[in-house]
């Protein structure tokens, strides 16, 4: 039986983090959708044309260097508006849901569009100063030159980009329970995920 749970919402609110965590929690496997369109956007920076690089996308492409980075989070929001590449990326990420055993997806459009009948439906989220300081950091620890000011119109420019494209546009499912964690450690982030998603579980699993 599989058990679906999907986690959206702005960059680094914290998404990956819980997903990782729910994942360890309950043994489901765990797919980071963001990587998908991060690899679209690196390859489209390598020349290729990005409808291309998204119907010949195989799981091996998510190991690729430099997907981290944010000149592949911006290429990544850039392809992202992209229909055609979208549709593309639909069929890898419902197959990845179905798995037996529980997944979790995280990204923007899981609840509302790649999985509606997700069991559970987080909206992770922050305020965009709170999110641009937990990006810098890490940044800043992978090495990357970049300073706050940069990085809080980075994530203020995707978040623009996501939030107002015509295809999948980032927003909460209307059946989505919200998560600020703008004044949440990982800890105490975590423990509502897992407690949300516990209230939801079959008594029999
Ligand atoms: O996946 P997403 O871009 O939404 O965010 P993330 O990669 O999970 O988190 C971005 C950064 O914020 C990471 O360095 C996390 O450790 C940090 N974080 C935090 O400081 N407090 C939280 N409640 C959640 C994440
Ligand atoms: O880690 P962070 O939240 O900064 O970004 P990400 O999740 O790696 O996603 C990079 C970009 O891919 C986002 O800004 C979105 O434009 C796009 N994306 C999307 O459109 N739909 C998804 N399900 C996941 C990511």
């Amino acid at each position: 039986m599989s058990f679906t749970v999907a986690i959206d919402g702005p960059a680094a609110a914290g998404k990956g983090t819980i997903s990782r965590g729910v994942a360890a929690h309950f043994g489901f496997a765990h797919l980071d959708t963001g990587l998908l369109y991060r690899v679209v956007g690196a390859k489209m920076l390598d020349g290729m044309d990005p409808v291309e690089a998204a119907r010949t996308l195989t799981a091996s492409d998510l190991d690729r260097d430099g997907l981290r980075s944010a000149a592949a989070g911006q290429a990544a929001s850039k392809v992202a508006v992209n229909a055609e590449v979208r549709a593309a990326l639909v069929d890898f990420q419902r197959a990845f849901a179905r798995r037996a055993g529980g997944a979790v997806l995280d990204g923007r459009d899981i609840g509302t569009v790649i999985c509606p009948q997700a069991e559970v439906k987080l909206f992770v989220t922050a305020s965009a100063e709170v999110r641009a300081m937990r990006r810098f950091r890490e940044l800043v620890a992978a090495g990357e030159d970049v300073s706050p000011d940069q990085i809080l119109a980075d994530v203020r420019a995707r978040d623009d980009r996501d939030m107002n494209r015509a295809t999948a546009p980032l927003k909460p499912a209307d059946d989505a329970v919200t998560l600020d964690t703008s004044e949440m450690d990982i800890a105490t982030a975590l423990a509502a995920a897992i407690a949300e998603i516990d209230s939801r579980r079959p008594a029999t699993a």
